[in-house]
């Protein structure tokens, strides 16, 4: 492809899975008796953390904290847009104490933080496209958020928010689902949405790179875009290719351990938004 596609400089919050583990089942993808390798996963989890700051992205780290093992998912934390802070309220007790340490820390960095009044579980199930059309708010509901948090998230931050219904419970999160490339344009898999908002994200997103189902189950989904490379977990072959022949570069990395969490790139990373 002849498209240029130009990197934007980043910033990001990631969280190290230094306590995580798999203990207890809110998505199919979390089983309590396949053995976790907590080594391993931080390993992986520092080369993430290592290719973003290769790319030139700026990283904060969180603190984790021991009983939180899914605390590594830092994009459920918050969702940030123009310098407002929308607070994640999470759907399931075990991951409630993980919104306070994302506010402290938006807090402590003089973020305008607004705390939200109905569930919602930050970029999990928001995403952001600064250039499409004139600034959009992709976001999910279904399994986690509320949909009525869309409507207090577009109140808080003043962007148009798309409400994007999920059916597959595998895809809990618009982020398993969908994911922005860049500013403007997304890569998503139709299976995991409604026909109706399937028929939405054609009619927005005619450019789109789609996804298969086989990359939708290799994580591929769950990336994160700079506008040039697209970082994403490396069993996703098939979504690598079909996003490099759209002009971006693929970035793999290896995720295996946080998989068995149900989450990938995307899932351990906010990107704080001025
Ligand atoms: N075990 C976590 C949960 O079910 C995984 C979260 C993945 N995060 C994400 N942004 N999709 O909540």
């Amino acid at each position: 492809m002849n498209q240029r596609r130009i990197p934007r400089k980043r910033t990001y919050l990631l969280c190290a899975p230094e306590y995580f583990s798999v203990q207890y089942v809110i998505n199919p993808w979390m089983d309590p008796t396949a053995p976790v390798d907590v080594e391993l996963a931080v390993k992986q989890w520092d080369r993430l953390r290592e290719t973003l700051l290769g790319l030139g992205h700026t990283v904060h780290v969180l603190h984790p904290e021991p009983g939180l093992p899914d605390m590594v998912f830092a994009a459920n934390g918050a969702f940030v847009v123009d310098g407002t802070v929308y607070g994640a309220r999470f759907r399931y007790e075990q991951r409630t104490a993980e919104a306070a340490a994302h506010r402290a820390f938006y807090e402590a960095q003089g973020w305008r933080y607004v705390a939200p009044t109905v569930t919602n579980e930050g970029e999990g199930d928001f995403a952001y496209l600064p250039d499409a059309h004139g600034g959009t708010i992709l976001a999910g509901y279904g399994f986690r958020t509320e949909v009525s948090a869309h409507a207090e998230a577009q109140e808080t931050l003043g962007r148009p928010v798309v409400s994007l219904r999920l059916v597959d419970p595998r895809f809990y999160h618009l982020d398993t689902a969908l994911a922005a490339l860049d500013d403007r344009n997304i890569a998503y898999y139709p299976g995991a949405f409604s026909p109706a908002s399937q028929q939405v994200l054609a009619q927005l997103f005619p450019d789109a790179v789609l996804a298969d189902e086989v990359d939708a189950l290799a994580f591929g989904l769950n990336l994160v875009g700079d506008g040039r490379h697209v970082v994403l977990n490396s069993e996703a072959s098939g979504l690598a290719s079909r996003v490099a022949a759209a002009g971006y570069v693929p970035v793999p990395v290896e995720l295996g351990e946080l998989k068995k969490g149900g989450g990938s790139v995307k899932c351990c990373i906010a990107e704080l938004r001025h």
